[in-house]
């Protein structure tokens, strides 16, 4: 049985397929109606979130497939102590597959080792969210009509942010990526991915608290929130909270086709007045996950169109 918990789980022949997939989803969506009929889908959240739960259900509703599930630790049996292995077990009875988010990292892990049928990590605390990266990669090949040869900014909390961890694993896997760090130096990036994925990898990378200075070079610039609720104490997140704020005048020296990407939610990192510039992807990035969310529940019930 697979589970996707960490996205170098997939290798990137497996991505592709994914994004050709979602790509066929896209253009032929009666084709894949109906072929989850009689599955149900369970989404565990235990930390809030609109987009990824929203994106799994509409996904599974989309295939012609049901959903069960809760939304938050409150209303589960999470509030009386029982353990995410046990609610794994419980779950793998009702459903066919399960989307887990959880504060703690390793929970989704925990989660697979104990149920009986598919995990799919939706978030673990400040470690990884594979899905969001499978979501990003599809946004990146239809804007860009590439995986390769991109010199990709990442702005904001590069610390606790965890779509930055999981994308940055994922997209040094191509040809000629360059990658621009650009945050406080207290929200840097974790140097255990600086080693393990980007030296590894022998990714070009440099670091730097000026988004406006690097901003020519980049082909796409992946603006991200201060992650609040993983900060020890309020002062800090009040002082860091405002760090990157793109307008249209630090936009002035950017490439013409330049795509702005951001997993969502936008706290104020990007001006609303950037929505309607052609390079804003972000709210077709929100889109582009439910169809990647629909390819990847297809290959883990191992269901053909
Ligand atoms: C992200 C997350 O939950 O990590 N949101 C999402 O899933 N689209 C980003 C965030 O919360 O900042």
């Amino acid at each position: 049985m697979e589970h996707l918990i960490d996205i170098a789980q997939l290798s990137t022949d497996e991505v592709d397929a994914l994004i050709r997939k979602a790509e066929d989803i896209i253009a032929n969506p009666a084709k894949y109606a109906d072929i989850c009929r009689g599955k149900t889908l369970a989404t565990l959240f235990f930390e809030p979130s609109t987009r990824t739960r929203l994106s799994f259900e509409a996904a599974m509703y989309g295939l012609g497939g049901n959903v069960l599930g809760f939304s938050e630790a409150q209303s589960s049996s999470a509030s009386k102590g029982e353990s995410v292995s046990d609610t794994a077990k419980t779950v793998s009875c009702y459903a066919d597959i399960i989307a887990m988010r959880h504060p703690k990292e390793g929970a989704p892990l925990v989660a697979s080792m104990a149920a009986s049928v598919p995990v799919i990590n939706a978030g673990d605390g400040g470690h990884n969210h594979p899905t969001q990266t499978l979501t990003d990669l599809l946004t990146i090949h239809k804007e860009k009509g590439r995986l390769d040869n991109l010199t990709i900014g990442f702005c904001g909390d590069l610390k606790f942010g965890r779509t930055v961890h999981s994308l940055i694993t994922a997209i040094s896997r191509y040809k000629n990526i360059r990658v621009v760090l650009i945050s406080p130096d207290e929200l840097k990036l974790p140097s255990y991915i600086k080693k393990d994925v980007l030296q590894k990898n022998n990714i070009e990378y440099a670091q730097t608290t000026d988004l406006e200075a690097v901003m020519p070079e980049l082909d796409i610039l992946y603006m991200t929130r201060v992650q609040r609720e993983r900060f020890f104490n309020e002062e800090d997140y009040l002082r860091l909270k405002d760090s990157y704020i793109l307008t249209k005048e630090k936009l002035s020296g950017a490439k013409s086709d330049m795509a702005i990407l951001h997993p969502l939610p936008r706290v104020n990192e990007i001006s609303v007045a950037i929505d309607e510039d052609p390079r804003a992807c972000y709210f077709r990035q929100v889109l582009y996950g439910k169809f990647i969310r629909m390819a990847l529940i297809l290959k883990l019930l191992g269901l053909e169109a």
